[in-house]
């Protein structure tokens, strides 16, 4: 882990507490942003994000947050069209972005023929829309990411190739556990970001956040457990966690 990485922990008694906190943060962050680009956030995937993008795009954040300088983009998606109910995207526009005003989205498309030409061409917007200095990976203001039970997060599962990319920015993953491919960030580009927040909630996650959070080897552990290779070089690393979810972890 790197020397400077300081891994905060936010524990919050209730997820719709936990949610409201991380929606004023984001609130803050955005209106405090300056500079001709938006502020730029990598939405996470899966179940649990859901609660916290319904918060976000209902009052007061909804009147609050000047949507118009946020964009949004994806940290992972599967191998299936926007409108499938297993699509990352699909359920980030019930969740929020239907009942946004206009705002800006970036979609992987990552129900192409070519998965590997469509993360190439990914890449190519992140590093044309967020690049802040040619010598280094692009910067989002941003990235949300989960954890699922092995360990994984964005598409970084156990076992798989995208674990060892060091210079792609984005992949297409193949991912036997699941008998699919699915396009990802690489820990090149998230760990180039401003800030990440890993999201976990309930009480089925509580072993996992204990496991990752209390390892005393993350450099071995991070095989294992891929969310331990998440480690930002700028050190602004934050883990929100419900009640439930850091049940496990000891005083
Ligand atoms: C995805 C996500 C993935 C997710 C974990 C947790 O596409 O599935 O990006 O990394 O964060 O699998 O998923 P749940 O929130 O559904 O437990």
């Amino acid at each position: 882990m790197s020397p400077m990485l300081l891994v905060t922990r936010k524990i919050l008694p209730e997820t719709n507490q936990l949610c409201n906190t991380m929606a004023q943060e984001i609130q803050s962050l955005v209106r405090e942003h300056r500079g001709a680009k938006p502020f730029s956030i990598a939405l996470a995937g899966g179940s649990t994000p859901k609660r916290l993008y319904e918060t976000l795009a209902r009052p007061p954040f909804l009147q609050r947050i000047p949507w118009e300088k946020v964009a949004f983009y994806f940290g992972d998606e599967r191998s299936v069209p926007p409108e499938h109910p297993d699509s990352n995207y699909h359920m980030a526009k019930e969740a929020m972005f239907d009942r946004l005003p206009s705002v800006q989205v970036y979609r992987m498309e990552a129900e192409a023929e070519d998965l590997d030409a469509s993360a190439a061409s990914y890449e190519g917007l992140l590093r044309e829309q967020l690049t802040r200095d040619e010598e280094r990976a692009p910067v989002f203001d941003l990235i949300l990411l989960g954890i699922g039970n092995d360990g994984h997060t964005a598409s970084l599962f156990p076992g798989t190739s995208a674990l060892e990319e060091t210079q792609k920015l984005v992949v297409a993953n193949d991912v036997p556990q699941l008998q699919t491919k699915r396009m990802s960030l690489t820990y090149p580009l998230l760990n180039a970001a401003q800030r990440v927040w890993i999201l976990v909630t309930g009480i089925n996650k509580r072993q996992i956040v204990a496991d990752c959070l209390q390892s005393q080897t993350p450099e071995e552990d991070r095989t294992k457990w891929p969310v331990l290779g998440v480690q930002p070089t700028s050190g602004n690393l934050i883990w929100w966690l419900d009640r439930d979810a850091a049940s496990n972890l000891s005083p």
